[in-house]
């Protein structure tokens, strides 16, 4: 595994470089990722460049050994540009145009932007692209960050409407695919057609849902302008770095064209943020969560980044920013105790990750990120993230066997940004969060030691044993062959709650449901039903551990093909499975608790003839590269790890290999 750091030039003296470098290399460090907010620096004046500073840099970083990571500054539109074409900022949902001062506040749709973003990414790429010291490139930084993937200008309206022509042809198409006739939206002119930003009430979903996917669209067409002028004047790679469970681009769709996938690894921001949407309301907030220590993050909570950043491209990954002490963005930005970083960087090792690249070098002592940590301290002098550092060169050699052998999952568990959005838009129960669904199955997975990859439905699923797709809301015929195939290889098939109910234009389906999903499911749902708190329908069944009730959401099914495995207490079947040549699709009827989502992810893994499942301690997971199993404690106590072979003892936030 390779080891990097983040680098800021620009922001230091250049008489500090040669010193930076040299203990860049002493503590094992092996590549540096530079100039992604630079750009002010590169063109002070429009049209005029200065590289000596980056030819300067470049000469310094590699001269010392370490392997340059050029990012496209194209994230930081200078100051002289914005003011030259205000008509290039983000527009709020307010009507509001966002100002200079911080980054991102561009708009992707600016024609004059993406004019300029060509024109900067080009001059790099032919200063830099044939240079061999630059081993490849990050385009952009975090598409989307911040929440700022949606924008409501007037360059924006008139692409979404360009969108839309392409996509329906004609207005009366769109008033169909949209349900216009309600409520008297009818169009007759695409003129007449608008961003849903200002409606009154609700806007109409079909309408939000096609926006969500423009704006997605809108990333990828800008990332592929980029793209487009830096392949020719390059042989390195190109990647972005994306943010794990950020929701609102279609990260599939942004990672197909780049050679691999990265992404930034705030194991404490990150639990803070993602578990409001991932935990029911109710469980311990992050800070008094008693299954992981204080410093460490929700381990399952940031092995879902890693999982889903493996499955953009299906293959191994970076982690292109990784948290290597306190932040300053989350709510409490908590210090990091001596192990935590190094516990981090293992588990990303296990999870697949064939690189780590340190946020940052050292903390700014201006501007925004003041308060942020880094591997030295303000002072220059080593932080607890350097000694992690410095700790992990003896274990280099042990990394690399492990980072050679590959990551192989057994279960898939899909995730498709369409059926995200649709549910966002129209969550129905408070609470309930496409998400949470999905999340519930994978954390059952991670305490029993089983590897998931989280795929899209188009991924290749006939190597996995047992694929899990919870909420297959807007499916259309192609998704539904796929799985109909994958199940009648023999493949074991989870669906649940909320399948089948809507078109692709985010119509509910006038079957009788499941929708296009009836057959495979072998049952219709005959009703459904969101529970109020503290309500519940108990369930009946033989299943070795599944226990309690139905709460929050549930669905009842009337068998055609399928035999029933569970029943709610009326007596109607809760949970099927129905054979599909030689295979099974099991559905669930509720919305399962943690402790429910267990008991059906081991029988699931039995029927599927997967690996065995074992009962991890909490706050540990464990994870098998070839002929090693790497256990590892995000607790402040020892624990006893058994995954095949002998139980292995693990210190507090530590981390222990065993070899086959
Ligand atoms: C990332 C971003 C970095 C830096 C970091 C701080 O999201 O890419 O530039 O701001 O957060 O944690
Ligand atoms: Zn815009």
């Amino acid at each position: 595994m390779k080891l990097g750091v983040c680098y800021y030039p620009e922001q230091w003296p250049a008489e500090r470089w040669p010193v930076d470098a040299r203990l860049m290399v002493e503590a094992g460090l092996d590549m540096v990722r530079i100039a992604e907010f630079a750009w002010a620096k590169m063109e002070p004046q429009p049209g005029a460049y200065e590289w000596d500073w980056l030819d300067h840099a470049v000469d310094t970083l590699a001269g010392a050994g370490l392997q340059v990571i050029l990012g496209t500054p194209t994230v930081t539109p200078p100051a002289w540009l914005t003011a030259r074409h205000p008509e290039m900022l983000r527009v709020d949902a307010n009507g509001r145009a966002r100002r200079h001062g911080s980054r991102r506040h561009a708009c992707v749709n600016s024609p004059v932007y993406r004019v300029h973003s060509e024109r900067i990414v080009r001059a790099m790429g032919e200063r830099y692209g044939r240079d061999p010291r630059i081993i490849g490139w990050q385009i952009d930084n975090e598409f989307g960050g911040g929440r700022t993937a949606r924008c409501y200008c007037d360059a924006c309206a008139a692409a979404f409407r360009t969108w839309l022509r392409a996509r329906y042809g004609t207005p009366d198409a769109l008033n169909d695919a949209w349900g216009a006739v309600f409520w008297s939206q009818t169009y007759t002119d695409w003129a007449q057609v608008q961003l849903p930003d200002e409606a009154i009430d609700k806007a109409n979903p079909s309408q939000q849902l096609d926006y969500y996917r423009f704006c997605s669209d809108s990333y990828v067409s800008y990332q592929q302008m980029q793209l487009d002028a830096l392949r020719p004047l390059t042989p390195g790679f190109i990647t972005h770095n994306f943010m794990g469970l950020y929701r609102d681009l279609d990260q599939f769709d942004l990672a197909r064209p780049l050679d691999f996938a990265t992404w930034d690894n705030y194991p404490t921001g990150n639990t803070e943020r993602w578990r409001t949407f991932l935990y029911p309301p109710g469980r311990p907030t992050d800070r008094d969560d008693p299954r992981y220590a204080w410093d460490a993050g929700d381990p399952i909570v940031t092995g879902m980044g890693h999982a889903l950043t493996r499955g953009l491209k299906g293959k191994p990954f970076w982690v292109m920013e990784q948290q290597s002490g306190l932040i300053n963005w989350g709510k409490i930005n908590q210090g990091v105790r001596p192990g935590t970083v190094r516990l981090w960087t293992w588990h990303a090792l296990a999870e697949g990750a064939e690189a780590c690249v340190y946020f940052r070098w050292r903390p700014t002592l201006f501007a925004q990120e003041q308060y942020h940590s880094a591997l030295l301290r303000h002072d220059a002098e080593p932080a607890q993230g350097l000694r992690e550092v410095w700790a992990l060169r003896n274990e280099r050699e042990l990394m690399a066997a492990i980072a050679a052998e590959p990551f192989a999952a057994d279960v898939a568990l899909l995730v498709d940004y369409d059926d995200l959005w649709a549910l966002e838009i129209q969550p129905q129960r408070q609470g309930f969060h496409y998400l949470r669904h999905l999340y519930v199955f994978y954390e059952a997975l991670q305490r029993m030691g089983v590897a998931v990859d989280l795929v899209p439905y188009d991924a290749d699923l006939s190597r996995y044993r047992l694929v899990l797709a919870p909420t297959v809301h807007l499916p259309d015929g192609g998704v539904v062959e796929r799985l109909r195939a994958y199940a009648a290889a023999g493949g074991t098939l989870l669906l649940g709650v909320r399948s089948g109910f809507k078109t692709p234009t985010n119509l509910v389906t006038d079957r009788p449901l499941p929708g296009l999903l009836r057959d495979l499911v072998g049952a219709t749902v005959t009703s459904w039903q969101s529970l109020p708190d503290g309500v519940s329908v108990p369930l009946d069944t033989a299943m070795p551990d599944l226990e309690g009730a139905a709460a929050y959401w549930y669905e009842t099914l009337t068998p055609l093909t399928a035999r029933p495995l569970a029943a709610y207490e009326t007596g109607e079947a809760a949970l099927v499975e129905n054979g599909v040549g030689s295979g099974r699709v099991v559905t669930v009827g509720w919305y399962p608790s943690s402790a429910q989502a267990r008991a059906l992810a081991r029988w699931l893994l039995e029927r599927a003839g997967a690996a065995p499942a074992v009962e991890l301690p909490e706050g540990c997971l464990a994870f098998r590269r070839g002929p090693y199993t790497i256990a590892l404690n995000f607790t402040d106590e020892p624990r006893t790890v058994a995954l095949g072979g002998e139980p292995v003892l693990v210190g507090p936030r530590d981390v222990a290999v065993r070899r086959r």
